[in-house]
């Protein structure tokens, strides 16, 4: 079924037998079965309702060949906070096509409905927070990418001797582009979450951290994720939320804690300094601009991404 790419036109319908429309929350099971046949971690029906049924603005496209489903892209919206303005980003998640019907033109026509729909929603660009597999595709579909920096620390045996007060704010610090997360965001990101338990911890101030801790069900080893430290202006604040976190990972034994950072970013400097060293574990940011008033986003030194910015943590 290789479909003539003279033929695709980014209408819903793209030729006699191939439908892309949006699947409703009774038909997760396409989504379930497709997803949990090809990763180990596994998705339910829950986990389908919370992501595209309930909040911020989403959806999930399916590719039908008449009733057949072979494959979909998940879009939801978000606001950036890019220098003084709130833009809109339409951000693809969990893309899968049936390992029969890779490579045919399936994916390329959900990202036609993809684009399509956050034109129709007013976004200003979209972006993927891809494997390595999504991130040669996208490259197809004019994505620009950037490696994520994914930062590893052991905690055992680890005796933290930097002097973070020696460390003051030289590190050029230009105003990032970061997702705007509002109260609502917060209580269904990580209270609604039903995949993961998530602790916040309290600084006294405005800044909120959350943390997950995971135990390996073979061998019962705790391993920790800083998922989001908010956006602080202060530096020492900054510090001081992954300095907390680290403190309760350490409380609860856990061997190795993650997070993400961009390289030239406070962040990834506050935790170069920490200790923490980059994985060799490999995520992008895909970028494709629609609005090229904010090309700035193809500059990937000026992101602050939070593992919570993406729907794997
Ligand atoms: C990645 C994926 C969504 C692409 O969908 P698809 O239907 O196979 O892609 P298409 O057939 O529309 O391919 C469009 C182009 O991208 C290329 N492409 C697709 N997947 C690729 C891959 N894994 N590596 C290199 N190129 C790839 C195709 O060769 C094609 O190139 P061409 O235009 O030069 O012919 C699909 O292969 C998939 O589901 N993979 C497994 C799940 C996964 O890793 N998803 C990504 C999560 S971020």
């Amino acid at each position: 079924m290789k479909i003539d790419k003279n033929s695709i036109k980014s209408s819903n319908k793209v030729n006699k037998t191939i439908t892309i429309r949006p699947l409703t929350v009774k038909e997760a099971g396409f989504f379930i079965e497709i997803m949990n046949n090809y990763y180990d971690r596994k998705k339910n029906s829950e986990y389908f309702k919370w992501q595209y049924f309930s909040y911020p603005k989403s959806l999930y496209y399916g590719a039908f060949d008449k009733d057949k489903y072979l494959g979909g892209f998940g879009i939801q919206l978000q606001k950036l906070k890019y220098h003084d303005r709130k833009i809109t980003i339409g951000k693809g998640l969990d893309i899968i096509i049936h390992p029969n019907f890779q490579k045919k033109g399936i994916g390329t026509l959900l990202t036609f409905a993809f684009e399509k729909w956050a034109k129709k929603n007013n976004a200003d660009a979209l972006i993927v927070l891809s494997n390595n597999n999504g991130r040669k595709f996208l490259s197809k579909k004019n994505y620009q990418n950037h490696m994520i920096n994914q930062m590893e620390k052991k905690l055992k045996n680890n005796i933290n001797k930097v002097n973070l007060q020696q460390f003051h704010s030289k590190i050029r610090q230009n105003k990032l582009f970061y997702f705007i997360k509002d109260k609502k965001w917060y209580t269904w990101r990580f209270i609604q979450n039903p995949e993961y338990k998530y602790r916040q911890i309290d600084l006294s101030n405005k800044l909120k951290v959350y943390v997950k801790l995971f135990k390996d069900p073979k061998t019962q080893e705790s391993f920790g994720d800083i998922v989001d430290v908010g956006h602080a202006k202060n530096i020492s604040l900054l510090k001081k939320a992954y300095v907390e976190a680290e403190n309760y990972f350490k409380e609860k034994s856990v061997l190795s804690v993650t997070t993400w950072a961009f390289s030239n970013t406070r962040n990834y400097e506050i935790l170069r300094r920490m200790g923490y060293v980059e994985m060799a574990k490999q995520r992008f940011l895909c970028v494709k601009v629609l609005n090229h008033e904010y090309n700035k986003l193809y500059n990937f030194g000026l992101w602050n991404l939070m593992q919570s910015d993406s729907e794997v943590y």
